[in-house]
C-alpha cells in the first residue's frame, strides 16, 4: 500500500548528485503530478543559503541539467515553491534544533534522504534523533557508498538501526531505478520461454559489463579510496547478477524479491586468497584517446602515484543447484572504448548439428540485454542465408531485435532517481537494498581484496580508450569464451 509522506528532507542538498539527479528527478515527478499535493522539500547542507537563494541555486541546476524540452517556466516556478532550506552542519549537534524548527510538524510523515559522506551518517542520525526527527513514521534513504568493507558497512547499519528499523531504511542502488534493469524481471518472469533454459543445462556463461568513458570526474578523494571493485562491483554489478541468477519470487514486493536476491549473494563462491589472481584482473588506465579525445592517465589526473584499480574483471560462480558450473564473467572500467552497460547470456550449443556434414557452422544463441546508452534486448539466432546451397549450407547469426527505445518511444525516459525518490516518498522498498544483501555483497568483495593484498596483485596498465588490460581477455579466452562485442 502506498503511504506518502508530507515532507522530504534532503541532506547534501547543494551537492553534485542533488544538482544533476535529485532536483531534476523531483521536478520530473512534480510535473507529472506524482508528488503528494502539499509535499515540501527542505534542503540542508553547510552552505549558508536562505529559502530564496536556495531556490535560485535549484533553478540554476534545473537550467543546466534538464533537457531543453522539459523546461517549462511556470512548472519550474511551482516546483521551486515547494523548496525550503536550512543551513546545517551535520557534525555539529547544535545544528539540529533549528532544522527541526524549520521542518515543524511531522505528523503527516517525513522522508529523509542522506546524500552525504557516510562518515557523517552517524552524527546525522544522532542529531536527528536528539530533536525527534527520527520518530515512528520517519523513513531514511541512504546514498552510497555504504561502507568501505564489511566491518564499516556493519557500523553504518548499526548506527542507522539505532534510530530507524529496517522497514524504514531505504538503501539506494541507483541501478535498480533504471527501467532496463527492472525489465530483466519482466523478461524473465513475465514470459514463459526463457525460464526452462535459464540454468546450467541451458546456459554456458553469463557476461556482465559496465564500461564507462569517463575518468575521475573531480572525485579523486572518494575514488582513490574506493576503486572499481568497491565503486561498481559491490553494488551495481552484483545487483545485476542477482536479478539474472535469482529464483522466481512469489510476489513483486520488497520481501520476496529481496529474499531471492539475498540467497544469490549467499551462494556466491567465496574466493580463497590463492584463487584470487586466477579469477580476477585489475587495471589502471594510462593516457590514450577516448572517442578521438586525448586524455591523461589516472595518476596524472590524480597528481600522485596510485595502485587503485580503475578496471576489474572477475570470474565468479553462484554455487547452487541452478547455476553449478556456469561462470559469471563481470567487468567494469573507467576510460574504456565505449560507454556500455550490458548483460550477455550465452546459451549452450545444440547437442548435435545436422548441418555439419554440409559445411554449415552454428553459433550458440546469445541473449543480449543492453541497459545503456541504448535500451534493447537482442536474441542472436541462426538463420539460413538465401541460396541454393550447392557449395554447402550457409547459416548466419541474425538478431531478433526488441528495441525498447523504439517500442516505448512515446514514454519519457526518466532518470533512475525519479522512481527511487517516489518509492521513498510512498514507502515501497522493493527496489532498495536490504541490510543482509549489502553485508553479503561486502563479504564476497572483502575476500577478493584480501587476495589482492596476500598476493600483492597490482593493477595492470591499459590505454585509455581500450577494453582494459589484455589479461582480461585471457580470463575468458582460457575457458574458450570471448567477451561479447570486443
Ligand atoms: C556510480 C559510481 O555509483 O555509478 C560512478 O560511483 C559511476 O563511478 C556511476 O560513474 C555510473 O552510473 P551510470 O548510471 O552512469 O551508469
Amino acid at each position: 500500500p502506498r503511504d506518502p509522506v508530507a515532507k522530504l528532507l534532503l541532506f547534501g542538498a547543494t551537492g553534485d548528485l542533488a544538482q544533476r539527479m535529485l532536483l531534476p528527478s523531483l521536478y520530473g515527478l512534480h510535473t507529472d503530478g506524482l508528488l503528494p499535493a502539499g509535499l515540501t522539500i527542505t534542503g540542508a547542507a553547510r552552505h549558508d543559503y536562505s529559502d530564496e537563494t536556495y531556490r535560485d541555486f535549484a533553478k540554476k541546476a534545473l537550467d543546466e541539467f534538464l533537457p531543453e524540452d522539459r523546461k517549462d517556466e511556470s512548472a519550474v516556478g511551482a516546483f521551486l515553491d515547494r523548496l525550503f532550506y536550512q543551513p546545517t552542519d551535520l557534525s555539529d549537534p547544535a545544528s539540529f534544533q533549528p532544522l527541526a524548527d524549520k521542518i515543524g510538524d511531522i505528523s503527516g510523515g517525513l522522508a529523509i534522504y542522506l546524500s552525504t559522506a557516510p562518515s557523517l551518517f552517524e552524527s546525522a542520525i544522532e542529531g536527528l534523533q536528539s530533536v525527534g526527527l527520527a520518530g515512528n513514521t520517519v523513513r531514511v534513504g541512504l546514498e552510497k557508498p555504504l561502507g568501505y568493507d564489511l566491518e564499516s558497512s556493519r557500523e553504518i547499519n548499526d548506527a542507522v538501526a539505532k534510530a530507524f528499523p529496517e522497514e524504514r531504511t531505504f538503501r539506494i542502488d541507483h541501478y535498480l531505478g533504471k527501467e532496463t534493469v527492472q525489465n530483466i524481471l519482466a523478461l524473465r518472469f513475465g514470459n514463459s520461454f526463457f525460464e526452462p533454459v535459464w540454468n546450467a543445462q541451458g546456459i554456458d556463461n553469463v557476461q556482465i559489463t559496465i564500461a564507462e568513458k569517463v575518468g575521475l570526474e573531480e572525485r579523486a578523494g572518494y575514488y582513490e579510496t574506493a576503486g572499481a571493485l568497491r565503486d561498481m562491483v559491490q553494488n551495481h554489478i552484483l545487483q545485476l547478477l542477482a536479478l539474472i541468477a535469482m529464483e522466481p519470487p512469489a510476489h513483486f514486493d520488497g520481501a520476496d524479491v529481496r529474499d531471492e536476491k539475498s540467497k544469490v549473494f549467499r551462494s556466491l563462491r567465496m574466493m580463497k586468497p590463492e584463487e584470487v589472481p586466477h579469477n580476477t584482473v585489475t587495471g589502471q588506465y594510462s593516457d590514450g584517446a577516448v572517442g578521438g579525445q586525448f586524455v591523461k592517465s589516472y595518476t596524472e589526473e590524480l597528481g600522485k602515484p596510485s595502485t587503485t584499480e580503475t578496471f576489474v574483471a572477475i570470474k565468479a560462480h553462484v554455487d547452487n543447484w541452478r547455476w553449478q558450473g556456469v561462470p559469471f564473467y563481470l567487468r567494469t572500467g573507467k576510460r574504456m572504448a565505449a560507454r556500455r552497460s550490458e548483460i550477455a547470456i550465452q546459451f549452450k550449443a545444440v547437442p548435435h548439428s545436422m548441418f555439419a556434414g554440409r559445411g554449415g557452422l552454428l553459433q550458440p544463441n546469445m541473449l543480449i540485454i543492453r541497459l545503456q546508452p541504448e535500451e534493447y534486448v537482442q536474441l542472436l539466432v541462426m538463420a539460413k542465408e538465401p541460396g541454393l546451397d550447392r557449395d554447402g549450407v550457409r547459416l548466419r547469426e541474425v538478431p531478433l531485435n526488441l528495441s525498447l527505445d523504439a517500442e516505448f518511444a512515446k514514454s519519457r525516459r526518466r532518470i533512475a532517481y525519479e522512481r527511487l525518490l517516489l518509492d521513498l516518498i510512498e514507502g515501497d522498498q522493493t527496489l532498495f537494498v536490504r541490510r543482509d544483501e549489502v553485508e553479503a555483497q561486502w563479504k564476497w568483495i572483502d575476500a577478493i581484496r584480501a587476495g589482492w593484498v596476500a598476493n600483492d596483485q597490482k593493477p595492470k596498465s591499459y590505454p585509455s580508450g581500450s577494453w582494459g588490460p589484455n589479461a582480461a581477455v585471457a580470463l575468458t579466452e582460457r575457458d574458450g569464451v570471448t567477451w561479447q562485442d570486443d
